[in-house]
């Protein structure tokens, strides 16, 4: 909380692969604070929607989907996702599931549901939330906003060592292909596109570790 009593807001947005997420849990942790992944309720309603058999260019269906699911987090020693209290945290990281999100996340009904959802657990308490609209649209009021980026062939580099270590078997170019063709859609949707808000520190995290570029997050945050 701030001196006047508010809650900290640090968003951190930026394309897929930038390192969002492990550097978003490690400022949060530091800073004592919580955080909220919200692609991963994008995932949510892309995998709910493969799970079910809605067709995904099917807009009206997802939408009324995304209106009536439950999304919730449980944080601390055990991360973990639900839907309608199922847990999907390992399910959501599917490769056919990333394939699938960002159509589901251009579909403004989605967007409205989900955005409404995250702006009410930021009135509950100080986050870090990472994602691709939290600077521009979701806390455009947020006291720090960071924008995350490094090379395509860097993000992919960094995914495809991820899925080995977790033992999905994919190869450099699909992941190189799934980056792009995810940088592509996400920053040419009409509706809440991926953009550097103006007032937004941009970090090229090429070349940069984890730990380089979360003590410098943190930093801008203590002196913020
Ligand atoms: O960060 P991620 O890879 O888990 O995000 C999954 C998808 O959700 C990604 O294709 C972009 C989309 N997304 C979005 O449109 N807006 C957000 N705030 C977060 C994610």
């Amino acid at each position: 909380m701030d001196r006047r009593g508010n809650f900290l807001h640090i968003a951190i947005d930026g394309p897929a692969g930038a390192g969002k997420s492990t550097v978003a849990k490690e400022v949060a942790k530091r800073l004592g604070i919580s955080y909220l992944d919200t692609g991963a309720m994008y995932r949510v309603v892309a995998y709910k929607a493969l799970r079910d058999g809605i067709p995904l260019e099917d807009e009206e269906l997802i939408t009324t989907l995304a209106e009536n699911i439950e999304i919730s987090f449980e944080h601390g020693e055990k991360e973990a996702v639900y839907c309608n209290g199922e847990d999907v945290t390992e399910a959501i990281r599917d490769a056919e599931v990333s394939r699938a999100v960002s159509l589901v996340a251009s579909y403004p009904g989605v967007r409205k549901r989900l955005v409404k959802l995250q702006r009410q657990a930021a009135t509950k308490g100080s986050f870090v939330v990472d994602g691709r609209d939290i600077g521009t649209h979701v806390l455009p009021e947020a006291k720090v906003k960071i924008f995350l980026t490094a090379s395509v062939e860097e993000r992919a580099k960094r995914r495809y060592l991820e899925n080995l270590q977790s033992g999905k078997k994919t190869t450099l170019e699909e992941v190189t292909a799934d980056i792009e063709s995810r940088d592509r859609l996400d920053s040419q949707r009409e509706y809440a596109p991926l953009k550097v808000a103006k007032d937004a520190i941009i970090i090229d995290t090429t070349g940069l570790t984890i730990e380089e570029v979360t003590a410098k997050i943190v930093e801008i945050a203590r002196e913020a």
